[in-house]
């Protein structure tokens, strides 16, 4: 018979959940490439994979990649501003960060097709929506804890604010380039997008304001973050 061990400690709470958390992280990390997959391969199989179906499927999934994006730069201020119901969205910040990344890993890809069949992009497009990449990659890196450590509490509240600002100002570039003779159906299918990238940026600086007013001058980025 076995005799149970009585002197063994239960693992601490945060020992517990982290497998599960990492799983889950993985999870959100592999559903969203999926499914981005998934769209780009949809698209392809019925428009194509010339250049037409190929700018398509970049459309596709840009807008995957933003509603992948826009609970990762607002969270924290949704839940500062209209509290508790947000804080799930708040508490996933990482995952929807991780979960952007994957899917505009298939959007780079299929950049790479359209190089790669004669329709490079301009260069101008290379700079601008390239350094929009690089800020999500140099996110990815620096959401590691030991390397976020390195950088410390303000450098990491720098990347966050310069590259997560940028990345939205890119997704508004695109999203506001309506061509003047657009139909209404093809403009209202654009109005969510525009008004989440106006809206994204609203309350972030209200949340601010606010936690600047209540905080009464102490440094904002010493705490914790939130990404
Ligand atoms: C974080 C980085 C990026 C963001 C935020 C982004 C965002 C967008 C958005 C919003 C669209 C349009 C979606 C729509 O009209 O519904 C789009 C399409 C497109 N993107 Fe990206 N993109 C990024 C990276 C890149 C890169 C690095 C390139 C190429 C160098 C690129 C090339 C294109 C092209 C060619 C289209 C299709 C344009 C069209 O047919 O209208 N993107 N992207």
């Amino acid at each position: 018979m076995r005799l149970a061990r009585p002197a063994q400690r239960a693992p601490g709470p945060q020992l517990a959940t982290r497998p599960m958390r990492n799983r889950s992280t993985a999870l959100w990390i592999v559903g969203a490439f999926a499914t981005a997959l998934a769209l780009a391969v949809a698209v392809l199989a019925a428009l194509g994979a010339g250049e037409r179906g190929t700018h398509v499927a970049l459309q596709a999934t840009a807008r995957l990649a933003f509603v992948l994006f826009w609970p990762a730069y607002c969270a924290g201020a949704l839940a500062a501003l209209f509290g508790p119901s947000f804080q799930p969205w708040r508490r996933r910040v990482r995952e929807f960060g991780l979960a952007f990344a994957a899917a505009l890993l298939v959007h780079l890809g299929l950049v790479a097709w359209l190089t790669y069949i004669g329709h490079a992009p301009s260069r101008d497009t290379f700079i601008f929506f390239g350094s929009a990449a690089a800020c999500t990659y140099m996110l990815v890196l620096f959401s590691v804890s030991h390397l976020q450590r390195a950088l410390g509490a303000s450098g990491w509240w720098l990347l966050r604010i310069v590259g997560l600002n940028y990345i939205i100002y890119a997704f508004a570039v695109d999203f506001f380039r309506l061509p003047a003779s657009a139909s209404a159906k093809y403009l209202m299918g654009y109005l969510p997008f525009v008004l989440l990238c106006v809206a994204g940026p609203v309350l972030r600086v209200t949340a601010f304001g606010q936690r600047v007013l209540t905080s009464g001058g102490k440094p904002w980025h010493s705490g914790r973050s939130s990404h």
